[in-house]
């Protein structure tokens, strides 16, 4: 956005995430938050002093209603991605800048699709990867060839299944899910971006830890159309934590660790 227009943000949502999409939108020198919405009194207040935002309201929908708004950012609990988004785009706002993971299921995503394209709003998920700077440096390295045709991936996101129960990320009612959907859909976007899409999938989810009702391991192989196989495993289960990824071409290999993201 460089048009010279002043761009109004409202975030829906005002925990843990909503302070980084705050932080860049006073970044962003053509973008200001305008408003936020959560149905945490407390919650809202701490944010919108903290962002100096001036109008809070109690619920999003009230938000949309009332305020002006050309960007939403969805920053609440899973379950109301969907909803927000599509709430969002028909209120009017021209962009909608949703968290992962985008939805429940297919349908859902499809909906949401729909929703933003029928209202002409551009809708982008947060798969925040693919905006940073070693990651697409990585991709520019694939391209130009410098590890030749690109062979096999392989991905790995692994931590505990030790969850707090009471927490909403740990239920699938608001969460949709646990480590496939939340640390799963970083890794297929990631290897989408450098590798295209998939010809078939082969997957599977398990739930070891019964005091939740979401996944702790998620575990795929893909074939992706350039002829690439792309492995991965998310949660897994550990008493550590990795985040690691090879990838191999006919010429060389390239090893994305810990620290990439810095
Ligand atoms: N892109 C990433 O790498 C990344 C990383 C972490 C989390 N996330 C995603 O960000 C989202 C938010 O996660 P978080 O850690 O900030 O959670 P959080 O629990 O800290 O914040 C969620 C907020 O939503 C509010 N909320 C609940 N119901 C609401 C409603 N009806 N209307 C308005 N607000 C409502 C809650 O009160 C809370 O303040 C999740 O979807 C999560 O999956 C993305």
């Amino acid at each position: 956005m460089s048009d010279g227009k002043q761009y109004t943000a409202g975030i829906i949502g005002c925990g843990r995430m909503a302070n980084l999409h705050a932080e860049a939108y006073t970044i962003v020198p053509d973008t200001q938050v305008v408003a936020a919405a959560d149905i945490d009194p407390d919650k809202l207040d701490l944010f919108c002093e903290r962002w100096s935002v001036p109008q809070r309201y109690r619920s999003y929908e009230e938000m949309l209603a009332q305020a002006d708004l050309d960007i939403v950012s969805v920053v609440t609990l899973d379950n109301l991605h969907g909803p927000a988004t599509i709430a969002a785009a028909e209120a009017g706002a021209r962009g909608v800048f949703c968290e992962k993971p985008m939805a429940f299921d297919l349908e859902e995503a499809d909906r949401m699709i729909a929703a933003c394209d029928r209202a002409g709003a551009k809708l982008v998920v947060d798969h925040s990867m693919r905006f940073e700077k070693n990651f697409i440096e990585v991709k520019a390295m694939i391209e130009r060839g410098d590890i030749g045709n690109l062979r096999t991936i392989r991905a790995n996101m692994l931590s505990t299944d030790q969850r707090d129960p009471g927490s909403w990320h740990s239920q699938y009612v608001t969460a949709g899910g646990g480590e496939l959907m939340h640390n799963g859909t970083h890794l297929t976007d990631l290897i989408r971006f450098y590798a295209g899409d998939p010809e078939w999938v082969f997957a599977t989810v398990e739930r070891g830890n019964k005091a939740v009702t979401i996944e702790d391991l998620g575990a795929g192989l893909f074939r992706m159309d350039s002829g690439c196989l792309f492995f991965f495993e998310s949660g897994g289960r550990r008493r550590y934590g990795t985040f690691e990824i090879l990838i191999e071409g006919d010429e060389g290999r390239l090893a994305i660790q810990h620290g990439a993201r810095n």
